[in-house]
């Protein structure tokens, strides 16, 4: 898939695997749309990719705020990549194992929120990104557009007390292969990468040294916690490979829990 003259959206473009993904689609000719609640890191961001690139305020809590990203992407020209990479905002109580130490059950209401922030969301981005896609003229490779989902190794195997982030992600690999199916008659493409430990935003209120000395025991090689770039190259040769299709793709030095 050839970025040139398209747009790609991305969600949570202002974040760590977004902003990587954003210098890397705009390298290859996109013009590129971060959708984000960080107004000041997106609106940096796009002056620094400069081509066209724009920072549009998107909740994706909000399925019109999502329609609305989307609209803009594919009114600056036609869409052809949207990657799917936020995060959302903390959940109505607190996390933890099912049943607590002091014997309390997780409430479902935080089970619903993780779900709403890291699949439902997942979905009306795709679904949106999808429709927009259906209307470009295909390329010479038949192709109208690709769709990028993040996952996390979690939804392979969740580590305790991470239950609704677990279903959530698990959720993206599980709908992956049927989106590709439902939209391979469109010329649309849906892939999704499964990360391991990346250092990005989401450790903030760690030191990069903090971090990798936490997690950096845990990933056999290479033994240092992923730099986002590496998940934004993936994502650029997902958007570049036609043949890549209907997968999630781990991406974790080998990192097992
Ligand atoms: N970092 C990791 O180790 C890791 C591993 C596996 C999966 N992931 C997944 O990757 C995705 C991106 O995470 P990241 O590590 O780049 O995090 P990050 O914190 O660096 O970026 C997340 C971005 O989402 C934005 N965001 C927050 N609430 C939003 C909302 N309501 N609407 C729109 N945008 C919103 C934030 O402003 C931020 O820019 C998440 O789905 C996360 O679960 C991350």
């Amino acid at each position: 898939m050839k970025l040139e003259n398209g747009s790609a959206l991305i969600t949570g473009g202002a974040g760590g695997f977004g902003s990587a993904t954003a210098r890397r689609l705009a390298a290859r000719g996109a013009r590129v749309v971060i959708a984000d609640v960080a107004d000041e890191r997106g609106q940096a961001l796009a002056k620094e990719l400069g081509n066209g690139a724009v920072y549009v305020r998107t909740d994706i809590m909000d399925e019109s705020s999502i329609a609305a990203a989307v609209e803009t992407a594919a009114n600056l020209a036609p869409l052809r990549a949207a990657v799917i990479a936020h995060g959302g905002p903390p959940g109505p109580g607190p996390g933890g194992r099912v049943i607590g130490r002091d014997g309390k059950r997780l409430s479902v209401a935080v089970f619903a929120h993780s779900v709403q922030v890291f699949l439902t969301s997942a979905f009306a981005v795709t679904s949106y990104a999808a429709e927009a896609m259906a209307k470009n003229e295909p390329l010479e490779s038949d192709q109208r557009g690709v769709i990028i989902n993040t996952s996390s190794i979690s939804g392979y195997e969740g580590q305790p007390g991470l239950v609704p982030y677990a279903a959530a992600k698990g959720g993206i690999i599980g709908m992956t292969l049927t989106l590709a199916r439902d939209l391979a008659p469109l010329g649309i493409r849906a892939m999704a990468i499964a990360p391991g430990t990346f250092f990005t935003l989401a450790y903030g209120q760690m030191s990069a040294e903090e971090a990798n000395a936490k997690f950096a025991p845990t990933i056999p090689n290479p033994k240092r916690m992923g730099d986002p770039d590496e998940y934004a190259q993936l994502a650029a040769h997902i958007v570049e490979n036609d043949f890549l299709n209907g997968t999630t793709i781990r991406l974790d030095g080998a990192q097992r829990f």
